[in-house]
């Protein structure tokens, strides 16, 4: 199949007040496959990562140049809904953050924040959510229990489900499966290579062995600037720039 492009970022620049944390960023983002950020640490992953939903909107005194286009359509334009770009452009973070509310609350809450009022199809959605995070399962049986009663990974796994209940066409995710053991990691990378199938997928991760086994595509971060994006087998076999190489065999960061 064709590469399908769903979000380009051209020449990028942010600004956390007078310090440049991205510096002329190009990188393209392919429609349903999953790219992995890569960089040592403080080297911009985050930062670009909350760029794609302008949450580093809600950063005072922030402020980005350049273009950055989802499906062709400027997310930096005056007339651009944000709380409608979020819902497109869902996100999920390093620590599971469930609210205290049950599980079957926690993955309907984005619906019934959208105003939505019927309670079939919102039962429906949250099922399928669950289903759809592989967490259905574990959780049928408890569904009107309090989530905060989930292991971490179930954490994790109840917030891919509330963040897929609103049925984003992009996920972003930040380091998901830092905190959490290796079982619950592998279930993780398991779900990340289903969700390709429906979904587009930018994934940070500090873990080449992640990055290699669930991206398409992997973009290294060094220093605010983006140094090389290939395919994922391209950039751990035969990176064409000295510094990725130095970084994937772990001469630094
Ligand atoms: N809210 C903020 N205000 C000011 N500077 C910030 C803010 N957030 C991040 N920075 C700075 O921007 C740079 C990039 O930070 P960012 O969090 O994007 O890095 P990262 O690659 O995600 O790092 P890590 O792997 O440690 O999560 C760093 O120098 C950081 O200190
Ligand atoms: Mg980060």
């Amino acid at each position: 199949m064709p590469d399908i492009i769903k979000m380009v970022a051209k020449n990028l620049n942010f600004y956390y007040g007078r310090f440049k944390a991205l510096q002329d960023i190009n990188l393209t983002i392919n429609e349903r496959q999953v790219t992995a950020l890569i960089g040592p640490s403080g080297c911009g992953k985050s930062t670009f990562l909350r760029c794609l939903n302008r949450m580093n909107d809600l950063i005072p005194g922030t402020r980005v140049e350049g273009e950055l286009t989802l499906d062709g359509e400027n997310v930096y334009a005056q007339s651009l809904d944000v709380v409608e770009l979020r819902r497109r452009v869902g996100m999920v973070f390093q620590k599971p953050n469930p609210f205290p509310k049950t599980i079957f609350e926690n993955v309907a809450y984005g619906l019934r924040v959208g105003g939505m009022r019927d309670n079939t199809y919102i039962s429906q959605q949250v099922e399928k959510s669950l289903k759809g995070a592989a967490l259905f399962d574990e959780v049928k049986d408890r569904i009107h229990d309090s989530a905060l009663g989930l292991s971490g990974g179930q954490q994790q796994r109840l917030c891919i489900a509330r963040a897929l209940a609103i049925e984003p066409e992009v996920l972003l995710m930040d380091e998901p499966a830092s905190a959490l053991d290796p079982i619950a990691t592998q279930k993780i990378e398991e779900l990340i290579h289903e969700l390709k199938r429906n979904f587009t997928i930018i994934i940070v991760t500090h873990s080449m062995q992640q990055a290699a086994r669930v991206s398409d595509r992997t973009a290294f971060f060094y220093m605010g600037k983006l140094i090389e994006v290939d395919a994922t087998e391209t950039i751990f076999t035969r990176p064409s720039q000295k510094q990725t190489e130095d970084y994937i065999t772990g001469r630094f960061g």
